[in-house]
């Protein structure tokens, strides 16, 4: 299996770790690989019983023998990526080797002010986002204003690309914003002062994969941000600025379609979203409070409350055909273990229509009411169940009325944070 994905089939924080744990018991991993997004992600990593938060480097990069990668796709802030690596050190673990695509775009401090004067300008409208310059930072690659890694070595084209950039956003901010505007010369002396540092990890990171492919190595790519925030098929424009679900793998990383051979979905046994927008199952009454103390919803990027509802199974499905899934990875079941009964929404009703799949709108998908089948609940803790066999009759139930109504085979399941948490449906 050389080219697995993992990615997010709901709108994020599924805990896609703890299917990269749970692959790491039976492949040998290489290399591991972020091709989209920037440190607006957040992924939780457990060494000797440490915990470490990192936002930006992939998930590997705490595995002796493992390549990490952040490939052409991602957007790098070299600050948060600098940051990222020296809290580690600082921490007395020593990074797994690190390797930067030279076709990635650079966010600078620019992006992110205009990220909070966007999102201050926009007042109830506001997506909600991290605040980190993400879309500013996809904007300007769009809008082919973007400086990317390999311009951090050429002073030159540096000082001419960031006045490009600026030339406008600085009107912007002065006539609009009211702002101070943003001078050329510091953000080329910000840029230039990580080149020295990023210089000896920077590469064709495209090349590079697709050779480790070709001599058999197993590549992880590992998703950020999830299906229902990608830029096309989420719930625009409540989402990121990138293509988190799997066909934007192959444009993040330059890696061909046919080269894939899994495709994982990782699913919560209930639904979270943090931010704005659509979110049809949500709760606000003493369940969705339940479930979010009971989960421990709260973003490891930005520690914001995380809006919590019951499983989307429209959504299970939508996500299981615009990413080709091949597995799903249903985490957090033991969350669920204190219900009598335990709703799933298996449809929509729109405007008094019944809505099996996704609706074609953003209008209607607004307007959704979830149809609920109330499934039996079970009262025992899961934490220590490692066999599928044993687990409660009605949590077994659980999960393959899922399987059956999210149109994809259930591969594991999380019953607890630990990495061993975790058991495989087909054991
Ligand atoms: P941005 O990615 O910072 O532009 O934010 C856009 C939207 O995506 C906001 O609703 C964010 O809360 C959401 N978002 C971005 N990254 C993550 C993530 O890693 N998990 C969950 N939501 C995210």
């Amino acid at each position: 299996m050389p080219a697995i994905v993992i990615l997010g089939a709901q709108w994020g924080d599924e805990g896609k770790g703890k299917a990269t744990d749970l692959l790491t018991t039976t492949d040998t991993i290489d290399y591991v690989v972020r091709t989209s997004g920037g440190h607006n992600a957040g992924h939780t990593i457990v060494v000797d019983g440490q915990k470490f938060a990192t936002h930006l480097l992939p998930s590997g990069i705490l595995t002796p023998g493992v390549t990490s990668v952040i490939a052409n796709g991602v957007v790098i802030s070299p600050e948060a990526l600098f940051r990222e690596l020296d809290s580690l050190i600082e921490r007395g673990v020593a990074p797994s080797p690190l390797v930067v695509s030279a076709n990635a775009h650079v966010i600078a401090s620019y992006h992110s002010t205009i990220d909070k004067v966007t999102e201050r300008f926009l007042g109830k409208n506001r997506i909600g986002t991290t605040g980190r310059g993400i879309g500013p930072a996809y904007a300007d690659k769009v809008n082919r204003l973007g400086i990317r890694v390999a311009d951090l070595f050429d002073v030159g084209i540096l000082q001419q690309k960031v006045e490009a950039s600026l030339d406008l956003k600085n009107q912007l901010l002065a006539k609009v914003y009211n702002r101070r505007a943003i001078d050329v010369d510091s953000v080329v002396e910000e840029l230039l002062s990580y080149a020295e540092r990023l210089r000896p990890m920077v590469a064709d990171t495209s090349l590079l994969l697709n050779t480790a492919l070709d001599e058999d190595k197993t590549v992880l790519f590992e998703g950020a941000q999830a299906t229902m925030l990608d830029v096309d098929h989420g719930t625009y424009p409540f989402v990121t600025s990138s293509s988190p679900i799997a066909g934007g793998v192959c444009t993040g990383a330059g890696v061909g379609p046919t080269r894939i051979d899994r495709v994982i979905g990782v699913i919560k046994a209930y639904t979270t979203r943090v931010g704005s927008g659509p979110f049809p199952t949500e709760l606000f009454d003493e369940d969705g409070e339940k479930l979010w103390k009971i989960g421990g919803e709260v973003g490891v990027s930005t520690g914001r409350n995380r809006r919590c509802g019951w499983y989307d199974a429209v959504v299970a499905r939508y996500a299981s055909r615009v990413n080709g899934l091949t597995d799903l990875f249903l985490t957090k079941l033991d969350v669920l273990s204190s219900w009598d009964r335990v709703p799933v929404c298996v449809a929509y009703e729109v405007d008094g229509v019944r809505h099996d799949e996704m609706p074609m709108t953003q209008t209607e998908f607004h307007h959704a009411k979830p149809v609920y089948e109330y499934l039996p609940g079970w009262w025992e803790d899961l934490s220590g169940v490692r066999r599928f066999a044993d687990l409660p009759k009605n949590a077994q139930h659980y999960v393959k009325t899922l399987e059956e109504l999210s149109g994809t085979r259930i591969w594991g399941v999380g019953v607890g944070p630990g990495r061993e948490q975790t058991l495989v449906v087909d054991d």
